[in-house]
């Protein structure tokens, strides 16, 4: 359980549907040394994409302030991710001065763990990450390659994962993306593999972020096909939340083996707790994962604006929040042409 999340006391801003703000995603680069299809195809990432330049990229002291500004709005957890943020330098001392701010109680980081040596596992605990989250997708070296588009061999991935395991971290856990006819048949191969190992597994449900990664619903495996494939094989059962608005819904082993996540962005929305925004690597803050805009910090930080000021600013900006981009995809039915039209922000830019 972590610790503080459930907290009861008046949130210190609330939108539109009265959701606190709790989480901050950071995405601390745009890039990444993986061309997943679901999130940074090819044929669109490739040798000629412009990705920002460093000098582009929000400061770590930038960072670190709009941190503290947050955490006074109730921010309590904070992400890090990318694209891939072990891509980006000196990241240990990022971590380092957010564990630093009051009312931080939960960093976690999302990465592909394929720089993730023994060391850099250490380094990362040590400045203060609690929890990581690894993204694999296959276990069928063929199947691994196919999706990730990159020379990395999957063995350094699973070394990846076993050097997180080594470290005490409150959590590990694996983010497997499920897309229909790609890679359903390594769900099994996935939960042999990870069952009793301590990590948890978590299968999700193909999503139509960004515009590029030929998102239909056909190629959503639910959430009721995960449990479906799981249960008959490994038996598992429902258990509770670890806090409220968790996005991943708990089942564990009924042997003992530990426990599995399922997260059904489609089929199950859970836009109702939404306590998410995100803040892009150069500086834009977005308050859901499918908007088209976000709103710019930079001429803020920039600008002679004192912190006051600037939570001034986000406190107005969550209070007319009405993001619930999945629950409307649910419930206008029309997915598939929704997914097309709407121009929405990559995942990879603001991490996912
Ligand atoms: P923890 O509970 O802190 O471990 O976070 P988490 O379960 O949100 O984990 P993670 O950040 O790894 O998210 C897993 C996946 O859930 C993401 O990669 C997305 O596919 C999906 N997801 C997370 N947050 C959102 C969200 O706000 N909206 C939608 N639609 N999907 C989300
Ligand atoms: N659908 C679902 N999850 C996605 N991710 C990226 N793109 C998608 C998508 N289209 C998530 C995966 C990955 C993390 C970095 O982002 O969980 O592990
Ligand atoms: Fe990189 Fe993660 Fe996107 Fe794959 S899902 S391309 S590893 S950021
Ligand atoms: Fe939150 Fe938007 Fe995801 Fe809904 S779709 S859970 S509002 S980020």
């Amino acid at each position: 359980m972590i610790k503080d999340l459930n907290e009861v006391s008046r949130p210190a801003v609330a939108d539109r549907f009265d959701r606190p703000l709790k989480d901050l995603r950071i995405s601390v680069t745009d890039r990444c040394n993986f061309r997943c299809g679901y999130c940074m195809p090819k044929d669109v990432f490739g040798k000629n994409y412009s990705f920002l330049s460093s000098s582009q990229l929000l400061k770590y002291a930038d960072i670190v302030r709009l941190v503290r500004v947050f955490a006074r709005l109730g921010v309590r957890k904070i992400r890090l991710t990318g694209g891939e943020p072990l891509l980006r330098k000196d990241l240990e001392d990022l971590i380092r001065n957010i564990a630093g701010v009051q009312g931080i109680v939960d960093i976690a980081l999302t990465t592909n763990a394929s720089l993730l040596s023994p060391q850099r596992a250490v380094s990362l605990h040590e400045a203060g990450v609690h929890r990581l989250n690894i993204s694999l997708d296959a276990l069928t070296p063929e199947i691994y390659e196919k999706i990730n588009q990159v020379p990395v061999p999957l063995e350094d991935i699973l070394d990846g994962i076993e050097n997180a395991l080594e470290v005490p971290y409150q959590a590990v856990k694996i983010n497997m993306v499920v897309q229909k006819g790609v890679n359903e048949c390594d769900i099994l191969p996935m939960c042999e593999r990870f069952r009793g190992t301590g990590a948890i597994l978590r299968f999700i449900e193909f999503m139509d972020v960004g515009n590029h990664n030929r998102w239909n619903l056909d190629k959503v495996f639910t959430a009721r096909e995960m449990v479906d494939v799981i249960h008959p094989v490994y038996p598992i059962e429902p258990i509770k939340a670890n806090y409220r608005g968790e996005v991943s819904k708990r089942w564990k082993y009924l042997d003992g083996q530990g426990e599995v996540g399922i997260i059904s962005s489609i089929t199950k929305p859970f836009c109702g707790d939404c306590a998410r925004a995100r803040l892009s690597a150069k500086g834009e803050v977005y308050t859901c994962l499918f908007a088209s805009a976000g709103y710019d910090l930079r001429p803020l930080l920039d600008s002679q604006l004192d912190d006051a000021e600037i939570l001034g600013k986000l406190h107005h900006l969550w209070q007319g929040r009405k993001d619930r981009y999945s629950m409307d995809r649910l419930s206008h039915g029309d997915s598939e042409t929704r997914g097309r039209t709407s121009q929405k922000v990559e995942m990879s830019y603001i991490g996912g």
